[in-house]
């Protein structure tokens, strides 16, 4: 087996990034993590991998002009380390077209929304707001639009009566935790292959309820 050449791009605190370095530290997991790089240079996050033994990079994007000049440097680093996927894991910084196309269908985001249900920003406060009853994280493939793209997976969650927005996130981002590594372990050995607008499944996948992670192996 290839293990497919993966980084990790963060903004903050990484916890999703650890979660997906736990996973990848296993020698059968289908992805090894070469990189893991941080738009902000206080991001606790890169200390998180250099304690995980992984290397470990700030790309500041104030240093550069303009959104161009930053994509073309990250460009360049995610080329110098061979990069085949990338994993967006709280990296809080829209990335145009023309990077998003030079990477079509081998980078992948989370977001903790049932998308396309709240997209952006503030999604807990939304979803309470909304009285929606059940809430999740999605692993999709990423595409221009903002928070948009072929699902790979999703977890759910239900919304609580006395949850407020900390309560319902924390329940979500421990979903998440758990919905990362799976999904890209299944786009990273080709189980989850995007086919237009949509991921077609591999032979052996299941898919439980609603509640449970989908899609499974089998
Ligand atoms: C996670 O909840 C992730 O889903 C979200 O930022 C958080 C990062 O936490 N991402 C987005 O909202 C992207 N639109 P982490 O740094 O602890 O993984």
């Amino acid at each position: 087996m290839t293990r497919r050449r993966t980084a990790i791009l963060i903004s903050g605190r990484g916890s999703n990034m650890v979660s997906l370095l736990e996973a990848a530290s296993h020698a059968e997991f289908p992805a090894r993590v070469v990189a893991v790089i941080s738009n902000r240079p206080d991001a606790p996050g890169l200390a998180r991998a250099v304690a995980a033994g992984i290397h470990a990079e700030a790309l500041d994007h104030k240093r550069f002009a303009g959104r161009a000049a930053f994509e073309e440097a990250l460009d360049a680093r995610l080329r110098a380390h061979d990069v085949d996927l990338i994993c967006l894991a709280g990296f809080m910084r829209l990335l145009t077209a023309p990077f998003v196309e030079a990477w079509r269908d081998r980078m992948l985001n989370i977001h903790p929304s049932l998308l396309p249900a709240f997209p952006g920003l503030d999604t807990h406060a939304r979803a309470l707001a909304a009285g929606v009853r059940f809430a999740g994280c999605t692993v999709h493939v990423v595409r221009p639009e903002m928070d948009a793209g072929p699902i790979v997976a999703q977890a759910c969650v239900p919304v609580l009566p006395d949850d407020d927005a900390e309560r319902l996130g924390a329940r979500v981002l421990a979903a998440e935790h758990r919905l990362y590594p799976h999904a890209l372990a299944l786009f990273a050995r080709g189980a989850a292959r995007v086919e237009g607008d949509h991921i077609a499944y591999g032979q052996g996948i299941a898919f439980p309820d609603a509640t449970a992670l989908a899609p499974l192996d089998g």
